[in-house]
């Protein structure tokens, strides 16, 4: 692929989704719609791509900006949004000197394939054809340019639905809105466009029958995946499309030896790994970049994001943001496991806990109702339930550190900054205020006082109903 240079369309506003948000900016399975069609490309060998942006462009580029890949693409301007031939117009002087041959893909259309891409090119050069256009049949060709063939079956023109005649528009072949072209004929067909149509733009698809007009050989590469050339235009296609990435995905792990109960309930981002015989239930969804081990169990109602879990793992409605989870952990039901947490083997969180920025050591226990903030708690450390680490002042956060074994009563508040020795005990319902020595029992409770008979002696106070 050394000499082909990707040229990718996304300077339209995308009126049809009725969004302030550029189109091929919305989210498809967390990533954007543009995004998915760059990476296609690039894992087709393609290694310079230069984007078409114009409708808020900055905020199209900034999407894209902070990838590995990012110094691969560069950004083009169109000002106007005149069309799709306008579009390739304004990126043609882009192109770098050793471009040869040119990929052009719609920004929307996300789920293309790097397979299908590879075999599009190679199917271009092997043919020698000048222009070639990838198609497919569809069932229901309705919004999709037509192509118009000739008696011997030859490339002829693509005809969009607007000016499509009735005959036409029974055509079920389709433009998937990807095209290859040879750089050098493209300055000379591009010239030659006018915007004397329905829509008053200019149709990249009228390059390919200037080009066939002179001569030229056209291919019309049919493809029999109907399903990924889907173009988005509204968020009807949004959602269609999010179902068959949502399908592709399952399938895949399904496949790869994960048992995925309910694959329609199940919403995995695209950058996930699992490992071998995890069981994933239903109403979960696994986002960004987080890796899952072997054998784990996440079970119904899991949100993980952007998180790293070892083997073994079981988790039941619970959040886990930007965290790290170890082997054999037991996470749920009702836990939020903030950002900056790291459990290591065997710890569990239980039901109404919320971690954050938490380091909890092997086999410790944070089992009900508390609050650890900004704490790093060792190994077999027994939190009871409704502790909280009182972490802020309202304007600083503090630490508060638990040494191995310690025993943590019931409804304790530490007030940070804190330190607990290696196997304190703390008697439930203190506030800590000071630091407490290894192997001590810290008690902060005032004196009970019984008064005798004092219910009987005050009757009276009590309210008559
Ligand atoms: C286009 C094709 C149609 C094809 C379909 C495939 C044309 C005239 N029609 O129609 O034959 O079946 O794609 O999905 O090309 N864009 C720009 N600058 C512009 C206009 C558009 O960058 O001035 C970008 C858009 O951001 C979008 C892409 O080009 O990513 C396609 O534009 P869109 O308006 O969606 O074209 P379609 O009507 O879908
Ligand atoms: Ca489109």
């Amino acid at each position: 692929m050394e000499h082909f240079s990707a040229i990718i369309l996304a300077a339209g506003k995308g009126t049809r989704m009725k969004s302030s948000l550029p189109k091929v900016l919305h989210p498809l399975l967390n990533k954007p719609i543009l995004q998915y069609v760059v990476e296609a490309a690039l894992d087709a060998g393609i290694r310079e791509q230069l984007v078409v942006v114009g409708h808020e462009a900055n905020v199209v580029e900034q999407a894209l900006t902070g990838q590995t890949w990012a110094n691969c693409c560069r950004y083009v301007y169109q000002e106007q949004q005149l069309g799709t031939g306008h579009a390739l117009l304004c990126a043609l002087p882009k192109l770098s000197a050793d471009c040869k041959d040119v990929l052009v893909l719609c920004g929307d259309t996300p789920l293309i394939s790097a397979d299908l891409l590879k075999a599009f090119i190679g199917q271009f050069a092997a043919s020698g054809a000048r222009a070639a256009v990838l198609t497919a049949r569809l069932a229901d060709p309705a919004g999709y340019g037509r192509i118009v063939l000739d008696e011997a079956g030859d490339f002829l023109a693509i005809v969009e639905e607007k000016e499509a005649s009735e005959a036409e528009k029974t055509i079920r072949e389709i433009n998937s809105g990807i095209y290859c072209f040879k750089r050098a004929l493209l300055k000379d067909a591009v010239s030659g466009l006018n915007n004397a149509n329905a829509k008053g733009e200019y149709y990249l698809t009228d390059i390919l029958s200037i080009l066939r007009g002179q001569g030229q050989k056209v291919l019309a590469f049919r493809h029999d995946c109907a399903e990924q050339i889907s173009g988005i235009n509204d968020r009807v296609q949004l959602a269609q499309a999010t179902l068959m990435m949502q399908n592709r995905v399952n399938t895949k792990w399904m496949l790869a030896g994960v048992t995925i109960i309910d694959p329609s309930a199940t919403y995995i981002d695209t950058d996930v790994q699992i490992g071998r015989d995890t069981v994933i239930e239903p109403q979960t969804y696994l986002r960004g970049k987080t890796i899952i081990g072997n054998d784990c169990h996440i079970g119904v109602g899991s949100e993980i994001s952007n998180s790293k879990l070892g083997n073994n793992v079981y988790t039941r409605h619970a959040i886990i943001v930007e965290s790290e989870i170890g082997n054999g952990c037991d996470i749920g039901p009702f836990t939020y496991i903030r950002p900056g947490s790291k459990l290591h083997a065997r710890v569990k969180a239980g039901h109404f806990v919320e971690l954050k920025k938490a380091e909890i050591g092997s086999g410790s226990k944070v089992p009900h109702l508390s609050y650890i903030g900004d704490a790093v708690l060792g190994c077999k450390v027994n939190i009871g339930c409704g502790t909280i680490t009182c972490n802020y002042d309202g304007q600083h956060k503090y630490t508060t550190t638990i040494g191995d074994e310690a025993f943590i009563g019931s409804n304790t508040n530490f007030i940070a900054p804190v330190s607990i020795g290696a196997r304190a005990i703390i008697g439930a319902g203190s506030t800590i205020t000071q630091d407490v020595p290894a192997d001590a029992l810290a008690i902060e409770r005032a004196q009970q006082k019984n008064i005798p008979e004092w219910a009987i002696r005050n009757k009276n106070h009590e309210t008559e109903e």
